[in-house]
């Protein structure tokens, strides 16, 4: 499979140039001005062709969630998105923490992704880190508010798991949020059912983590940061030179508490913060004290939503991109694209992707910055057809989407399935 894209703009080194591609073997063999052979040739009709973004943070759930979501419709999702890498969270059922696990996600996803797709493996004290590596697993994951198997991630437990993964260069990802904060309930707790949602539970948690952190030499990242102060801390600690990297996700930028008015649709941990700190998380954002931006693609069924002990998360796979677009007039598609995809791929260690460039995969999106669309959930390919965002008039959209050369993703159509390869 050889051919040329045409009449790009597409992103070279770092700024824009109007020119051509060659592909070939599902690689990006040279970019140019001008490609000279006469091959078959796609017309990019002057919109912008871009490197496929990653997402640090996705559920795609499957195996005996396949009611909320499955393989086949998350990665779908993704490739609407722009999406052509997607990092999977292990909080399955069942949940993804041992080397037999995460060998059967693997056969299980083999022939159903239509995207590339890395699994993420949970962690105990006593995890062989080798062996998860060994059997696939991209990084690992711990959600401090969680109890495994009884315990709680103590002081101890946590130094047992940061000891032994120092050995390796492997990212240690945290959902930070505190089980059991040491204050009175408030607000929150009527909308969430839950004690453990605070600002003060986040900054708490990131500080202990960080506190730990300064022993060991690990990779940690910080998954859906929601607080300024949280990001702060982060920030001003990696200057001193630890190891961490931040995310964070459209809905903790976009949407503030206010948005509770829409009730379980918005609800989601860590929750929607007021509007002064999603005012601070963008400045932050513009500043660029931030690493990535994860989707948090968290789809429920819609019943999940509705019940009285609703499920937090929403699925954003599909919006992503274009919301953050319409949130740039600061801030331009060439810093989205390091925060949704060279930055994942070089924290990750994910080979030959996150640019245009030879040699690399031809991982790609043509996406049209100019045009209008209103959020409709009811077109989501995810199962989850409900939004936060419905109803949200974004400026950019998604056209075509690129998979190792393939168009697997064409104006709302899925075009090729079961492409999608297990990153490793
Ligand atoms: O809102 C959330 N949904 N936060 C999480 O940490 C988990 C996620 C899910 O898996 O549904
Ligand atoms: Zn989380
Ligand atoms: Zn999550």
């Amino acid at each position: 499979m050889e051919y040329k894209i045409v009449n790009a703009r597409l992103l070279y080194k770092e700024s824009f140039l109007e020119g051509e591609i060659l592909i070939k073997d599902g690689k990006t063999h040279r970019v140019s001005k001008n490609i000279q052979e006469n091959l078959p040739k796609i017309d990019a009709e002057g919109k912008l062709l871009l490197p496929g973004l990653i997402d640090p943070h996705a559920h795609l759930r499957d195996s005996l969630l396949s009611y909320k979501e499955d393989f086949d419709t998350g990665t779908s999702a993704a490739l609407a998105g722009g999406y052509t890498l997607l990092l999977d969270m292990p909080n399955t059922k069942p949940q993804i923490d041992s080397p037999e696990r995460i060998k059967k996600r693997i056969e299980e996803a083999k022939g159903k992704i239509n995207c590339d797709v890395g699994f993420y493996s949970l962690a105990f004290p006593n995890s062989d880190f080798s062996s998860l590596f060994k059997a696939g697993a991209i990084a690992i994951k711990i959600y401090l508010h969680k109890r495994f198997r009884d315990e709680e991630w103590s002081y101890e437990n946590l130094r047992k798991v940061m000891k032994e993964l120092s050995k390796f260069k492997r990212v240690l990802a945290f959902h930070a949020e505190e089980l059991d904060p040491p204050f009175e309930l408030d607000k929150y707790d009527v909308f969430l059912h839950s004690s453990f949602h605070d600002e003060r539970a986040e900054i708490r948690a990131v500080k202990k983590i960080i506190d730990l952190a300064k022993d060991y030499d690990l990779p940690i990242h910080f998954c859906h940061i929601s607080t300024p102060q949280a990001l702060e801390e982060i920030y001003y600690t990696k200057l001193k030179g630890l190891n961490l990297t931040l995310e964070l996700t459209p809905h903790h930028l976009l949407l503030d508490d206010s948005y509770f008015k829409l009730g379980n649709i918005a609800l989601v941990e860590p929750p929607l913060r007021a509007l002064e700190d999603v005012m601070e998380l963008r400045k932050a954002l513009y500043e660029g004290k931030v690493d990535m931006i994860g989707s948090d693609h968290a789809p429920h069924t819609i019943d999940e939503k509705l019940e009285e002990k609703p499920l937090p998360g929403f699925p954003n796979l599909e919006i992503s991109f274009s919301l953050l677009n319409t949130l740039t007039d600061k801030f331009d598609v060439i810093n989205l694209i390091k925060l949704m995809s060279i930055n994942v791929a070089r924290r990750f260690g994910l080979k030959k992707v996150g640019a245009i460039e030879e040699g690399y995969k031809a991982n790609l999106f043509l996406f049209d910055p100019k045009e209008e669309w209103r959020i409709d959930p009811l077109r989501f390919l995810s199962k989850a057809k409900y939004s936060p965002f419905q109803g949200f008039l974004v400026r950019g959209k998604v056209k075509k989407t690129l998979l190792r050369g393939n168009i697997v993703y064409e104006d709302g159509v899925i075009l090729k399935r079961g492409l999608g390869e297990v990153i490793i």
